[in-house]
């Protein structure tokens, strides 16, 4: 990394919240998410990329015509939208009501009928059983004890009709590890001016969690920082968490292609079955 044109870390570790008493109850993912991570990273994802990633779920999951789905941790919308104008019945649930506001708006600009609603994916499960479910990029793993983990793919089970699917997207950790970059610096153009994120990444090991600590620095030259910690579960760990909530036929793929899951595989999709 450049230093001289590059943001630095550098004075801005001292603003990362000190964790407050109890913080474990609540979780970083309660605060990391705002709406600068939101134009830095979620609203500025690749179109063709999230195209290809509906067009991904619709034969994933095995989705008929107008079959309802279930977006786990929704986010601003990002694959709801796309699937509900492919005239799926979508219900996605996020923690934060802005981002459900987001999306809200977006589905409105898109002219298409989608039900976001604010809620706690540990908890949240929608009303009516759904024939397809997706948690999609790194959604889960957020609490360091596997229980709790197991809690909200149990929620994913629960909102499934018998013998339908989920799909969980999460990090490749081989990858992740082989090319493991220690920091990544994302540049967005606003309506207010360029806003800069710097990501210092750094593996726990004993505690098997990928820690990372966000920096942004904003237009009107303020500068926020987060620290996340994400587990860094192996496709075999992640099948057997899976079927400790009730899911069966657990298979893997590497990419929204549908490739193999390999040692540089882009992503460890997990597609896994309700009992029928
Ligand atoms: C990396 S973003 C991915 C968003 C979306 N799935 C996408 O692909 O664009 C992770 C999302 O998970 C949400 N999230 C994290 N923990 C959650 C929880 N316990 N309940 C509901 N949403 C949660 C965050 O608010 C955030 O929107």
């Amino acid at each position: 990394m450049d230093a001289v044109n590059e943001p630095s870390i550098a004075g801005v570790r001292e603003l990362a919240p000190e964790p407050a008493p109890g913080a474990e109850a609540t979780g970083w993912w309660t605060t990391l998410y705002d709406d600068a991570l939101a134009d830095v990273l979620l609203d500025a994802a690749d179109p063709a990329e999230t195209e290809a990633t509906a067009e991904f779920l619709v034969r994933a999951l095995e989705l008929a015509p107008g079959a309802r789905v279930f977006d786990q941790c929704c986010g601003t919308g990002r694959l709801s939208i796309p699937l509900a104008r492919r005239g799926f019945e979508v219900t996605g649930v996020d923690l934060i009501e802005a981002y459900v506001a987001r999306a809200r708006a977006a589905a409105e600009r898109a002219g298409v009928v989608a039900r976001f609603h604010a809620g706690d994916a540990f908890a949240w499960t929608p009303e009516a059983p759904c024939a397809g479910a997706f948690n999609w990029w790194t959604s889960f793993g957020y609490a360091d004890d596997d229980a709790t983990n197991v809690r909200m793919l149990a929620r994913a089970h629960d909102a499934l009709r018998p013998g339908a699917r989920l799909a969980l997207d999460f990090h490749n950790v081989a990858g992740l590890l082989r090319g493991f970059r220690e920091h990544v610096v994302t540049r967005r153009q606003t309506a207010a001016g360029e806003l800069v994120l710097l990501r210092e990444s750094r593996v726990d090991l004993p505690r098997g969690r990928l820690e990372k600590r966000w920096c942004f620095f904003h237009p009107d030259g303020r500068r926020s920082a987060h620290d996340s910690a994400v587990r860094l579960y192996l496709p075999t760990e992640l099948a057997r968490l899976l079927e400790a909530a009730g899911f069966v036929d657990v298979r893997f793929c590497g990419d929204v292609r549908g490739g193999p899951l390999e040692l540089d595989s882009e992503r460890c999709i997990a597609l896994a079955r309700r009992r029928p």
